[in-house]
């Protein structure tokens, strides 16, 4: 039997998953790594962290499933988006990652709109967002110039893992397109954008496909990971990018929802020149020559993680999920917005922060679990609505992550996206599409989309209730409301934060 391994680098753990010729999880195995806020808004990590738990995740990996080095034939990778990797001449970081959700650099977003106007859009195809790299970039320009005289090279997390890897650095196109100095039409980096806003071409690494093969292992990471110097090793795409190849969102019409830390509603695009104004981010896929459309919710699973390391720190997801089926649809009146570090979509706030709006003495810790759930789902549809009034039509929607693990949760998701909601059996998110992206790169398939009919199956199907789908409309008209009747209150509140 031969295998592939799919690393997927998140923001809080790496995960890895060996899997078959027929798509059969073999062997999985995971390592967290920290998060450091030094400040509000600041979000950064340790390089070497990623690096250091990776290869001890692929050593346990091999170990424990007991398949023979030579029969692994490839490795890939999805990774945690945006986040700025600054290298010296020796390939060492100059400094941490800052973060996709790292919200430091407003300053230099007007900066980048003041320089480009509305050539911004024309090329990068999205607006200055915090989360962005080339705002970092700029960040540190500004505030760090010895650290950015010394940069020779920027990668992201995923990229800086595979360089310590193989030796070779490498940037493929889902992620290059989250770095806003991509000319994504083109498929190269925007001279332009780099020469209006003052930054080196040479410190953009070579462009790749997701599926590239891009090397082989080190002799060293062999022997520390038991792998094979011989495996071979391709390029890997953006967490999301990964998620919708993982999930078979790889033609037009498909639709995705995955709830990580980050929430995403994903749309499958091939049409380039296919023009949402900006409201919503629009990236190069991981299959080549296709794009996807996406809104995000910075705070998904990250506002329930915060709610139970915060409320209920002793007990499970499960025991704290566990009477959110019996609260009614609205929490008893309790609504929740998931603003925690800002926001993305439809609102692109840095400054904004979540709610509880409407809580009284009756309320217990499940209609607060609840209201949660509710907050981050409707938060998510305010992305399904912009896709609707850019007239795509939204009917299914697959759902991926920590908001596929629960039926209660699943069944929210139909009744307030009003559409039919569909899980993966044996669903494993982005690490699958990363695993998919090597199968098909050693040869398994011609296509991603074979690859996708051999290895994935789908699982319940849960349809919109009328009644729940009216309910949760007249309570999202008041959620909406939300965003704008706390944004004057949190920006006076902002010089309170620490
Ligand atoms: C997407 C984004 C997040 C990260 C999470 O633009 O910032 O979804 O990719 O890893």
């Amino acid at each position: 039997m031969k295998y592939v391994i799919g690393v997927d680098l998140g923001t809080s753990a790496v995960k890895v998953l060996l899997v078959d010729r027929q798509g059969t999880i073999r062997a999985t195995a995971s390592r967290p790594y920290p998060l450091f806020h030094e400040r509000s808004g600041y979000s950064e990590q340790n390089p070497e962290d990623w690096v250091r738990e990776t290869k001890t995740a692929l050593a346990e990996l091999v170990r424990t499933s007991g398949a023979a080095a030579a029969d692994i034939e490839g490795i890939s990778f999805s990774g945690q988006m945006h986040g700025l990797v600054l290298l010296d001449g020796e390939y060492r970081p100059i400094r941490n990652a800052i973060l996709w959700n790292d919200t430091r650099t407003t300053e230099q977003c007007r900066n980048i709109e003041a320089a480009l106007g509305e050539d911004l859009l024309a090329i990068a195809r999205n607006p200055a967002l915090e989360g962005f790299t080339l705002p970092k970039l700029l960040w540190v320009k500004r505030h760090e110039p010895a650290n950015f005289e010394k940069a020779k090279l920027f990668l992201l997390p995923k990229d800086y893992v595979r360089l310590r890897l193989t030796g070779a650095a490498h940037m493929d196109l889902s992620d290059a397109a989250g770095t806003l100095l991509l000319d994504v039409r083109e498929k190269r980096w925007s001279e332009e954008i780099c020469r209006r806003l003052g930054i080196r071409q040479e410190l953009c690494p070579p462009l790749v496909e997701a599926q590239q093969l891009v090397g082989t292992l080190l002799p060293d990471v062999a022997n520390e990971t038991g792998l094979r110097p011989e495996t071979k090793v391709f390029a890997g795409g953006a967490d999301n990018a990964c998620g919708a190849v993982g999930s078979g969102i790889l033609s037009a019409g498909s639709v995705m929802c995955s709830i990580g830390t980050s929430g995403v509603i994903l749309a499958y695009e091939d049409d380039k020149d296919r023009d949402f104004g900006g409201k919503v981010h629009f990236f190069n896929h991981a299959k080549p020559d296709s794009y996807y459309a996406m809104g995000v919710t910075l705070s998904a699973g990250h506002s329930l993680n915060w709610f139970k390391e915060t409320f209920a720190p002793n007990a499970s997801f499960d025991e704290l999920l566990q009477g959110v089926s019996a609260v009614p649809i609205g929490s008893k009146g309790l609504l929740y917005t998931p603003y925690l570090v800002g926001e993305r979509t439809p609102h692109a706030d840095s400054i904004i922060r979540g709610s509880f709006i409407g809580m009284d003495a009756s309320h217990a810790l499940s209609d607060f679990a609840r209201a949660v759930m509710e907050g981050i789902t409707f938060s998510l549809n305010e992305s399904i609505d912009l896709f609707r009034n850019a007239g795509k039509q939204v009917g299914t929607v697959l759902s991926i992550g920590g908001g596929a693990k629960n039926e209660t949760w699943l069944q929210m998701q139909a009744d307030v996206f009003d559409a039919e909601v569909i899980s993966l059996n044996n669903e494993q998110g982005p690490g699958m599409g990363a695993a998919m992206l090597a199968a098909a790169g050693c040869g398994w398939f011609d296509t991603l989309r074979e690859c996708a009919q051999s290895f994935l199956s789908y699982g319940v199907s849960y349809q919109p209730d009328p009644d729940r789908v009216s309910a949760y409309r007249e309570l999202f008209g008041i959620y909406k409301e939300v965003y704008s009747q706390t944004k004057t209150l949190n920006e006076r509140l902002k010089s309170f934060r620490v």
